[in-house]
């Protein structure tokens, strides 16, 4: 009888020793970036509905929350404000004494190891909710980035290591690395919010963050989900722009996208796991559908393998215990 021909591609599988030596993509605590929501207020722990897990915190309970993530390892955090007051110009995302900036200068003080990352938009801070200057229900993109770069210049005064804008209008690279270098902060990395879908996927963020638009959307800003080449348009002028890294949001329906920059470019890679990736998960593992510690560590490694050097996510602190947990 003739020989069957075929490969035993079960031999790399047989033990767990056998599996760990041939693993190609690992996670770290490194990796992870960790997003925290600070409110004006005193002795404030406002639970976010949608996201079960996760706080909006006042300035005076900060320190305890850092040190937690200090301690699991994870290097960094990114900050968004939920100001007391909002305005049509957005103003307090770029006042010296605003919300995010009094918790980067608290955080650095305490724990100056800690790389601090400011979120750079005006969406939280805006009466109409959107992210740029609004005049007869259109988003001005050149007017934007004028505020957007004082913002990113008042983050920088109070501490920030790095300068993340979300904003997506055109130009934004440019203009704040002109603004930080003009200002004495040629050492402040910009890393981008390159591609940035106009998702279903932002809902509980937009919960957490009081940031939902008051009329209309964000599609004339941000990108269509239908778009593979755009994504790389964006992303090639954002490196023209001076950008030091580049991040694509969502993560999980778009891993393609992760894929096609970081084999495209030469710049790390952040994939931002959103809110709604966050929900979804935790909604279904508190009705005991899910295993939620294998599909997380799933997820993520998923990101890591389809090409993100770095992930923010909501998860960090759990991926971080769990990762332990693991040893
Ligand atoms: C807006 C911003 C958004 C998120 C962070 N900053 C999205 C939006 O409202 O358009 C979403 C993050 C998340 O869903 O976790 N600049
Ligand atoms: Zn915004």
């Amino acid at each position: 009888m003739k020989q069957l021909q075929f490969n035993r591609h079960r031999r790399l599988r047989q033990s767990a020793g056998m599996r760990a030596l041939v693993r190609e993509t690992f996670l770290h605590k490194e990796d992870f970036i960790y997003p925290i929501f600070v409110v004006e207020g005193e002795n404030k722990r406002n639970p976010v509905k949608s996201m079960p897990g996760v706080e909006q915190i006042s300035l005076d309970l900060l320190h305890a929350d850092i040190q937690e993530v200090v301690d699991l390892g994870i290097k960094s955090v990114i900050v968004f404000g939920v100001p007391a007051e909002k305005d049509e110009a957005g103003s307090s995302a770029y006042c010296s004494h605003g919300i995010v900036q009094r918790a980067i200068t608290l955080i650095k003080e305490s724990f100056p190891e800690m790389v601090v990352i400011a979120d750079t938009c005006l969406c939280q801070y805006t009466s109409h909710g959107h992210c740029g200057v609004v005049e007869d229900g259109v988003i001005l993109n050149d007017e934007s980035l004028e505020l957007l770069a004082k913002t990113a210049v008042s983050q920088a005064q109070a501490g920030a290591d790095i300068i993340a804008p979300s904003n997506m209008m055109d130009g934004f690279v440019a203009a704040i690395r002109h603004a930080l270098d003009e200002n004495g902060f040629t050492h402040i990395p910009i890393m981008s919010y390159a591609v940035k879908y106009s998702s279903a996927h932002y809902g509980p963020f937009r919960d957490a963050a009081h940031s939902s638009p008051k009329f209309g959307d964000r599609k004339a800003y941000q990108m269509d989900p239908a778009n593979r080449l755009e994504a790389l348009r964006e992303a090639e002028s954002d490196v023209e722009e001076g950008a030091d890294f580049l991040m694509v949001k969502p993560a999980l329906s778009y891993l393609d996208i992760i894929r096609d920059v970081k084999n495209n470019f030469n710049l790390p890679v952040v994939a931002y796991n959103v809110s709604g990736e966050y929900s979804m998960v935790k909604a279904a593992a508190q009705n005991g559908w899910i295993n939620e510690k294998e599909i997380v560590l799933e997820q993520l490694l998923s990101m890591k393998r389809a090409g993100a050097d770095l992930i923010l996510t909501y998860f960090a602190k759990d991926a971080a215990r769990w990762l332990e947990e693991e040893m």
